[in-house]
């Protein structure tokens, strides 16, 4: 009876929240990056130009999660390794980051194996453990890039050890926020050390030209106004800095996984370039038609649930093919390229920050009734949401104290113009970030949307000191449940 009568409110609570997400016409917005249009009149003819005669291509890939609820970043992952393989890439130069609990977890309807498409193979076998679990760390990404060894804490020991010939390609994909990626461990990468390591690695000599591919929420952040050019790298992003990012093949959504999958197993912008370079002939299409290819799919025909792909960088590298970064599969060799997107309907996808609720759902919603599962589902759900009001509740108190009940939501819901990072002081913004959770609890993936707040909270020179007693005067009580734990060690 007590489940039956919670499952209706459960269901209730959890529809007004997708309601609320869905139901803001979010339409994306025109492209802020119109005047980034790229005029060269170089088409994917001169991509001809390749040598594959010099140079090793290198290739970084991270899925930055953990939890069965984010199955779908380590599956990205896992195809993006099979994809490089089976273009020629050597195990010893594909170096991969992931936290590797979901193939053999209990909630895998399939143990031991990793799917990224609702009709795809496994993509699980073969793929090099070189830093897992604890391991996937901020420190150890930054050393694999520099090919610092001696800096490194755990793993495999493999680090992108290359020389001024070479290509390299980096792949990332969770969870993010403004100027912020997430990691399945603490401390997460923020964007100016993100930067400051691309800068050092371009100042070794180590790379003629580097390829960055990125999918988190709010990722155009990550590059927005940070990014110089002449560093020799091309990045994509599968949001511009102010929106969220979107999974793919969920549960309840179209196209939709196998049946006994209760969780998405793919992302939008992730999807669409590896789908893309799986068909096609990657020695004649350059790095530039991919990129339009992954707008418009990502775009999903301008609906909320899309976003605006976005490139940084040395622009002039996109003329180049992807051959340069992925090899090719000789068993594409006579695909000849065409724009398949025509050919492709539309997809369903969901809003990375409601996935995890989507998830929990669905478990709950088939967990036959009375058993303990339906009952740690409903626990995981209501969890998961307290955690949000509670995340929420506490910024919009924060900002009142702080800027007063009137301005408050302005000053921290300002975005500035594009062109610009997120904030200035980079310092203040982690110092913040502990100070919050150390009166608030942690972030968390779902709280990492609230990075903007704290950035426009050090933009307004606010002190340490005023943001300890305002978050202390906001969260009196200290939430205690899986998601505001403090287990997990700071953000920052
Ligand atoms: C490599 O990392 C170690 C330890 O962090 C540091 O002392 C050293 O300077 C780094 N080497 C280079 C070449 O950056
Ligand atoms: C891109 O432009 C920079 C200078 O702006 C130049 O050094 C580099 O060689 C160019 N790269 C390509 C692939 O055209
Ligand atoms: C590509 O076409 C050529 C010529 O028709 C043929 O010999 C070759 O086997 C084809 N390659 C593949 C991978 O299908």
């Amino acid at each position: 009876m007590m489940i039956r009568y919670t499952a209706g409110a459960l269901l209730f609570l959890a529809l007004s929240i997708l309601t609320v997400v869905y139901g803001r016409h979010d339409f994306i917005k025109l492209p802020s990056d119109a005047r980034r249009f790229f005029g060269s009149a170089a088409t994917a003819s001169n991509a001809g130009a390749d040598d594959d005669s010099v140079g090793t291509r290198w290739a970084v890939l991270l899925a930055g999660s953990s939890g069965y609820w984010n199955y779908r970043h380590q599956a990205d992952v896992c195809h993006a390794y099979q994809i490089l393989k089976r273009g020629g890439l050597k195990d010893e130069n594909i170096i991969v980051f992931m936290y590797d609990d979901i193939a053999y977890n209990e909630e895998n309807p399939r143990p031991g194996v990793i799917i990224n498409n609702p009709h795809g193979e496994d993509v699980y076998h073969g793929v090099p453990k070189d830093y897992v679990g604890y391991d996937v760390t901020a420190h150890n990404f930054f050393a694999v890039l520099l090919g610092n060894r001696t800096a490194l804490t755990g793993g495999s020991g493999k680090v992108v050890d290359s020389g001024p010939n070479d290509h390299i390609f980096i792949y990332y994909t969770d969870h993010g926020g403004p100027g912020v990626l997430g990691m399945p461990t603490s401390p997460y990468i923020y964007a100016n050390d993100l930067i400051n390591v691309l800068k050092k690695k371009h100042a070794s000599g180590t790379y003629k030209s580097l390829v960055f591919y990125l999918e988190a929420c709010e990722s155009g952040s990550i590059f927005e106004g940070l990014l110089p050019e002449g560093l020799n790298i091309y990045a994509t992003t599968a949001s511009n800095a102010e929106e969220s990012s979107w999974g793919t093949y969920c549960p309840g959504e179209y196209p939709s996984p196998p049946p006994e999958y209760e969780t998405c197993l793919g992302d939008l912008y992730s999807v669409a370039w590896m789908e893309d370079s799986d068909i096609h002939n990657r020695r004649t299409e350059s790095l530039r038609q991919q990129y339009q290819l992954v707008k418009k799919r990502t775009a999903n025909d301008n609906s909320y649930m899309g976003s605006h792909v976005m490139q940084y960088g040395d622009l002039n590298l996109s003329v180049e093919s992807l051959f340069m970064y992925m090899g090719t599969d000789p068993a594409n060799d006579n695909y000849t390229f065409v724009d398949d997107n025509s050919l492709r309907p539309s997809s369903k996808a969901v809003n990375q920050r409601d996935a995890d609720l989507l998830h929990f759902w669905h478990k709950f919603r088939k967990a036959p009734e009375g058993s303990a599962r339906k009952f740690k589902a409903q626990q995981q759900l209501t969890e998961a949401m307290a955690h949000r009001t509670h995340i929420d509740n506490s910024f919009k108190l924060i900002g009142k104290l702080l800027f007063g009940i009137e301005k408050g939501a302005e000053v921290l819901m300002s975005v500035r113009p594009a062109g610009h990072p997120v904030v200035d002081d980079w310092d203040c913004l982690k110092s913040l970030v502990r100070t919050f959770e150390t009166h608030c609890g942690s972030l968390s993936q779902y709280g990492m949307k609230h990075m903007r707040s704290i950035a426009n909270i050090c933009n307004a020179g606010v002190k340490r000191e005023q943001m300890a007693e305002a978050s202390a005067q906001a969260c009196s009580s200290f939430p205690s449940n899986s998601w505001s734990s403090l287990h997990g060690g700071f953000s920052a």
